[in-house]
């Protein structure tokens, strides 16, 4: 694996979940394998759970993680190509990025879009950039359109709760729904590509996306998925339930018109679906994205998804670390 920037980087997801459920059970197996490496962690946005499950991740493969909050503490940074840089910004990604380069082992990332120029954003211009420059591995840790360590440990979620009821997926997939929800701001659509995309690559369940009119998502990411904006239809006998705001693609960064409180799941939607496991990647606003009585409930995997963070980011950091063996 030369980079971590999308599921088409990852050259079998099946093999990606089995390692990940692999060290899950063996955290320290690989002790060895990141000795003398050194992963830096560069955030340009804020995180909790991919910063922290990141650095785990790196040090149970015996690596060293650096974290350098970018957007907080570091020089502002420039990423046009022939910038006067006679304003805000102090220094530009192509003097960056090769230092960064020389100091670690593996760059990782997280870079939010602005939401303000559609093709910018879906051009990855800045963790591209990096790519670019840096000349060594790149993780991503949520880009302008994508989060695919997340992705990764959403999938790892299901087919554990595949695993632990082997007679209900005997003989049919389980139908998976991607629900849009309320939220008082609009936010990237990363979370909800990036899970489209992955779930349709794994092939391994039947995958409904349900959002309001003008919601649609890029098809680049969605191409497979039946679109139904009936939510109930959709979440008919469910299995599982990913909740996810996210803003318009069409008017681009712009939040859904009108009221939209009725996408909010509810338990009475939930009591139609086959007992429907609901996912969040979090942080989740309570009682506008997902009710305290769901999220509090046994139906809800949120906690169980955030865990499995550590387990999907050592998986590929394993496979970045070998491009040096
Ligand atoms: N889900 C997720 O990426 O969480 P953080 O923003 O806290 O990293």
């Amino acid at each position: 694996m030369q980079h971590f920037l999308s599921v088409k980087d990852a050259d079998s997801i099946e093999s990606l979940l089995a390692q990940a459920l692999y060290y899950k059970n063996n955290p320290f197996a690989d002790q060895a394998l990141g000795k003398g490496k050194r992963l830096g962690c560069l955030f340009l946005n804020p995180s909790m759970r991919t910063r922290l499950s990141t650095q785990i991740a790196a040090q149970q493969l015996g690596m060293e993680a650096i974290v350098f909050n970018v957007g907080a503490e570091g020089w502002s940074m420039e990423f046009e190509e022939g910038a006067i840089m006679n304003g805000s910004t102090v220094e530009h990604v192509k003097d960056a990025a090769p230092i960064l380069g020389q100091y670690f082992d593996i760059l990782a990332i997280r870079t939010f879009p602005g939401l303000q120029d559609r093709v910018a954003d879906y051009a990855e211009k800045i963790l591209n950039q990096f790519v670019k420059y840096a000349g060594v591995p790149v993780l991503s840790l949520e880009s302008a359109t994508r989060h695919p360590l997340q992705s990764l440990a959403d999938l790892l979620t299901i087919e554990e709760e595949i695993k632990s009821s082997p007679t209900t997926f005997s003989n049919r997939k389980p139908r998976v729904v991607l629900s849009w929800a309320p939220h008082i701001k609009p936010l990237p659509q990363c979370v909800a590509n990036s899970f489209a995309e992955w779930v349709n690559h794994w092939g391994k369940a039947d995958f409904v996306i349900t959002h309001p009119n003008g919601m649609e998502l890029d098809e680049t990411f969605t191409k497979g998925a039946e679109i139904i904006h009936d939510q109930e239809l959709a979440l008919a006998g469910a299995d599982f339930i990913y909740v996810k705001n996210w803003s318009s693609v069409q008017q681009y960064g712009k939040m859904a018109e009108g009221d939209m409180h009725s996408w909010m799941l509810t338990q009475e939607r939930l009591a139609i679906t086959n007992q429907a496991k609901v996912m969040h990647c979090l942080p989740v606003r309570r009682n506008v994205e997902l009710s305290d009585q769901i999220l509090d409930s046994t139906a809800s995997l949120v906690n169980q998804q955030a865990g499995n963070r550590v387990w999907a980011a050592q998986a590929v950091l394993k496979n970045l670390l070998q491009t040096y063996e």
